[in-house]
C-alpha cells in the first residue's frame, strides 16, 4: 500500500501511545525504514506486519487496532488531508455512503498505482443501507472498514451501527455490512 497508509498508522500510535511506544513496534514488525514517504508504494505486508507488531505491544486485538485505524484515518487522514475530497463526497452519511463506489476512483489521480477496494450500495430504507466490499488484500481487513464508516459517522456527526452480516469466503468474493443510523433533525 502507498506509503500514506503506514505513515497514518505511525501518526495514530504516536498521538496516542509516543514516539517511543512507535519504534518499539517497528521493531517488532522487523521494519527499519526511519520514515515513510506518501506517495511510494510499500509492499502490503508492511502494513500487515505494522497491525500485527502494535496488536502484540499494546496488548490489543488486531482487529481493535484496525477500527480504531479506520476511525483515524477518516477523521485526520482524510479530512485534514483530503478535505475538499471528502466533503465533495457529500454532505451526510447516507450521500457519502451511496457515492463510496466512486471515492477511490478520484483517488486514484493522484495515487495512480492504488489497489482500491471495491464497493457497492443497496439501499434498504431511510436510513439504513446494505454495503458490499471486495478487496483483492488478504484476509481481514473488515474491521478497518466498521472503523472507516463509523469515523464517517463522527464526520457527520451521526451515530452510525455496523453490523458484519456476511464474511468474505469461498462461495462469495465480497463481504457485506449493514449500516444503519440516526435520523437527523
Ligand atoms: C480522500 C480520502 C481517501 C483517500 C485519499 C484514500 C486513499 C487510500 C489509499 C492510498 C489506500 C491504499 C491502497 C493502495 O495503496 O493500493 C486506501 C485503501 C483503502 N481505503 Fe481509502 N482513501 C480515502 C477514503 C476512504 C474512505 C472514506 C473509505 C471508507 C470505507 C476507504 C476505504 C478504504 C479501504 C477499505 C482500503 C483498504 C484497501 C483494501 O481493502 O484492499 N477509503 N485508500
Amino acid at each position: 500500500m502507498y506509503g500514506l497508509v503506514n505513515k497514518a498508522i505511525e501518526q495514530m500510535v504516536c498521538k496516542n501511545h509516543g514516539v517511543s511506544t512507535w519504534e518499539q513496534i517497528k521493531t517488532e514488525a522487523g521494519v527499519d525504514t526511519a520514515g515513510f514517504i506518501s506517495n511510494e508504494p510499500y509492499p502490503d505486508e508492511v502494513t500487515y506486519s505494522l497491525v500485527a507488531a502494535a496488536s502484540k505491544t499494546l496488548g490489543a486485538p488486531a482487529e481493535d487496532i484496525l477500527k480504531a485505524f479506520g476511525e483515524h484515518w477518516v477523521l485526520h487522514t482524510a479530512l485534514e488531508s483530503y478535505g475538499p475530497m471528502m466533503r465533495a463526497t457529500g454532505n451526510n452519511l447516507h450521500d457519502f455512503l451511496l457515492r463510496l463506489p466512486h471515492l477511490h476512483t478520484r483517488v486514484e489521480l493522484i495515487y495512480p498505482n492504488l489497489n482500491p477496494p471495491q464497493f457497492a450500495c443497496k439501499k434498504v430504507g431511510d436510513t439504513e443501507l446494505e454495503l458490499r466490499y471486495w478487496t483483492s488484500r488478504p484476509p481481514g481487513l473488515e474491521p478497518f472498514v466498521e472503523g472507516l464508516i463509523h469515523g464517517l459517522g463522527k464526520m457527520f456527526d451521526t451515530p452510525v451501527r455496523v453490523e458484519l452480516r456476511q464474511q468474505r469466503n469461498e462461495d462469495n468474493d465480497y463481504s457485506v455490512f449493514h449500516v444503519s443510523w440516526a435520523e437527523v433533525a
